[in-house]
């Protein structure tokens, strides 16, 4: 890592959450001399402290043995050759982009910029906003971009929990519209060490969602045609595995609760430009409308007001501790509609004894409890041959994704 005397540290990370945190400790590793900010105060003190907020593979180590600085103060910046933004990207209510976050940061920053710095925008952004944060900076400072500072779009492209394996060997793009930002964030990159692709900022922006949009879509047909069997009352799971097995083309998803703080909101940026519905927002509609699904089919096996449920995960997916933007929560909420005996959760990845206002009982627990199952999420425990054996007798199980590999979306255990 080539470094610049001119500047004390090498880096700054703003934004410290599932993205920013576990890139601060891989830079680290990477030998930049690093700062990371985040406006939280509560999560700086823990970081001081040296405690990972959350799980992801690896951190818990690697942030005992950091010697990074967390802040809040923005005046930091001005020590700082790069300048990696990472904080999150919202979508407001009604599908519209939400810049607050993004805003704030550069008018924050701004202050403190000077020229040959570098900004790297890393959070997901909608279509021209890298655009629109190089009018704000040239409206609120003195400096030019791709004269006196760097400014480029380099999406993250990792998945939750794979962090440092995925930050060594994901290509990365980077988004650039003009040599001197390019020059800057390939100086950066290049200590990955990964295959570095060089295009416009938007079409950096549009890599990024369209690859996220695809998924959801992907995800959306498979739930579509869950729905589909059900409506011609065939088993969705055997058709799904006839299909796929040892067929060389056009692989179908397995059916699940498609969610999470990318992919619910990712669609979007990009639907939120056009004047009429799209595919997009037919998939969004197709994964929201899961939780439903599964309560109306329940209601043809057992009164509700018998029904002791036990939901099993209410992460956003897979062995994940993220509840954040799960659709679990919007399950619960139509379940409570139908006015069951009780809702108790088993959540494994997490260890609050409640859990969404819902106790969180262990896998034992949860078994006595229920009378009905609903396999929410698909959690690698829960695919363990001992865990379906201790279900209950005579238990309703609904299994969306084929946790259990029984080829059924709602059975009676036997
Ligand atoms: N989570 C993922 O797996 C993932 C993967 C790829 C891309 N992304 C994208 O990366 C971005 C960040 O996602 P995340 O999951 O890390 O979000 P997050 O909510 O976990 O973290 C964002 C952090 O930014 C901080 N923050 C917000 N505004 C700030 C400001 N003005 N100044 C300083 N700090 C501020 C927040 O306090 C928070 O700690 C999003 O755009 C997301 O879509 C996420």
């Amino acid at each position: 890592m080539q470094r610049s005397m001119r500047f004390r540290y090498d880096v700054i990370v703003i934004g410290l959450g599932r993205v920013g945190l576990p890139l601060s400790l891989y830079l680290e590793k990477l030998n930049f001399k690093t700062l990371g900010l985040d406006k939280n105060i509560e999560l700086i003190n823990k970081l001081k402290n040296k405690n990972m907020p959350f799980v992801e593979n690896g951190c818990d180590k690697l942030i005992k043995n950091s010697k990074i600085n967390f802040t809040s103060d923005y005046k930091n910046i001005s020590n700082c050759k790069n300048i990696v933004i990472t904080v999150g990207s919202p979508l407001l209510q009604n599908i519209e982009t939400d810049l607050s976050a993004i805003k704030n940061t550069i008018t924050n920053l701004i202050p403190y910029l000077k020229k040959n710095q570098n900004i790297i925008l890393r959070s997901t952004l909608a279509p021209r906003t890298t655009i629109y944060v190089k009018k704000l900076i040239e409206k609120f400072s003195n400096l030019i971009v791709g004269k006196d500072i760097g400014l480029s779009f380099c999406p993250e492209r990792l998945a939750e929990n794979r962090a440092l394996y995925e930050l060594k060997r994901l290509p990365q793009i980077i988004g650039a519209d003009d040599k001197l930002s390019k020059k800057m964030a390939i100086d950066f990159f290049k200590n990955f060490k990964v295959k570095l692709f060089s295009t416009t900022t938007l079409s950096s922006e549009l890599v990024k969602l369209f690859q996220n949009t695809s998924r959801y879509i992907e995800f959306a047909t498979a739930n579509l045609f869950s729905l589909y069997a059900n409506n011609f009352n065939q088993n969705i799971h055997e058709i799904i595995e006839i299909a796929n097995y040892k067929y060389p083309r056009g692989k179908i998803s397995k059916p699940g609760l498609t969610s999470g703080t990318c992919l619910r909101k990712d669609f979007g940026f990009i639907n939120e430009l056009n004047h009429s519905p799209d595919l997009m927002l037919s998939a969004w509609k197709i994964n929201e409308y899961m939780p439903l699904h599964i309560v109306n089919t329940l209601k043809s096996f057992k009164e509700f007001k018998n029904m002791k449920i036990g939901i099993l995960g209410a992460t956003f997916k897979k062995d994940s501790d993220d509840l954040r933007d799960s659709l679990v929560p919007k399950l619960i909420r139509y379940l409570e509609r139908e006015v069951p005996k009780g809702i108790k959760i088993y959540e494994p990845n997490i260890k609050s004894k409640l859990i969404l206002g819902y106790q969180n009982l262990n896998s034992t627990k949860i078994m006595e409890y229920s009378n009905v199952i609903i396999m929410a999420i698909n959690h690698s425990v829960f695919s363990k041959k001992n865990f379906y054996n201790n279900i209950k007798k005579n238990t309703i199980i609904v299994d969306l994704w084929n946790t259990l590999n029984k080829d059924k979306f709602i059975f009676v255990k036997k």
